[in-house]
């Protein structure tokens, strides 16, 4: 049931994705001149909500556009109803829905759909990872010199020591391939499916992360903070590599170790 939910709910949300992509839908702007957020994405939140509360009315839910819903139940649905938001704005199909299911404080269940593409990602905790009901698995290079990466950048400047440019600069420099997607929930599914070898960022909610951070520790990978510690989706810094080249990754990012 958990799992039919989910999948109708993502499957849902992406129908609204579908129907507003490329078309003459209303865009207003959040917090910072490029935050944007579209008719497309309150339709999509909604018709995800819809669902979800049709089968589990008591369950608790953390949703990008609609906030909080705190009810008396040990699960929680974290909800980003279209996770690249500028890039559908500008009609670049690379975004999707992501959903994790939260019980008891850990992540046992995610969905992040990109119905552009038809790639449906799914992961449950212990059960491995899918692209479109099919195994993945996270790559196996070793060396983080050799690694095609992935990043993203916030819609406000962090101006701290070691901030996402620096850190951007400082693998480009080296001449590392480092992708900038513009969508957190793929740039982590694309690491659990082995086409990135390591992602990081630096202010992604709990929306962004939670979905794709299953999906990657189900296809073999690890997701740590920037300093290699545990992985809370309610911290905001990510990094998410196929394990292999996690410790050389810490090392260069802290500038412990130089990337050679
Ligand atoms: C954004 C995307 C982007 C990341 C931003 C997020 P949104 O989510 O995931 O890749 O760099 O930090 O806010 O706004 O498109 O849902
Ligand atoms: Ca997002
Ligand atoms: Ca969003």
């Amino acid at each position: 049931m958990l799992k039919s939910t989910l999948i109708a709910a993502t499957k849902a949300g992406a129908a609204e994705i579908l129907r507003f992509f490329n078309s003459d839908f209303k865009i207003s702007n959040k917090e910072g001149v490029n935050n944007l957020v579209t008719e497309a994405d309150y339709a999509a939140e909604k018709a995800i909500l819809g669902v979800i509360k049709d089968s589990f009315p008591d369950h608790q839910i953390l949703a990008e556009e609609s906030g909080e819903l705190i009810q008396d139940s040990t699960y929680k649905w974290i909800i980003d109803p279209i996770d690249g938001t500028v890039n559908f704005a500008h009609g670049i199909p690379l975004n999707c829905v992501s959903i994790g299911i939260e019980h008891e404080g850990e992540i046992v269940m995610a969905a992040v759909y990109n119905p552009h593409m038809n790639e449906f990602y799914f992961a449950e905790k212990g059960k491995g990872a899918t692209l479109n009901d099919k195994p993945i698995k996270v790559s196996e290079e070793t060396q983080a010199i050799k690694a095609c990466l992935v990043t993203g950048f916030p819609y406000t400047y962090i101006n701290e020591p070691n901030g996402p440019l620096e850190m951007f600069e400082r693998f480009v420099r080296k001449g590392v391939p480092v992708r900038r997607l513009g969508s957190a929930a793929i740039d982590l599914c694309w690491v659990a499916a082995g086409r990135f070898d390591g992602f990081f960022e630096h202010k992604l909610e709990a929306w962004d992360s939670a979905a794709g951070y299953l999906i990657v520790e189900e296809a073999g990978g690890k997701v740590t903070d920037l300093q290699g510690n545990k992985f809370s989706v309610y911290q905001h810094k990510v990094l998410a590599t196929n394990g292999k080249i996690h410790d050389e990754m810490v090392a260069v990012i802290n500038n412990k170790k130089e990337l050679q």
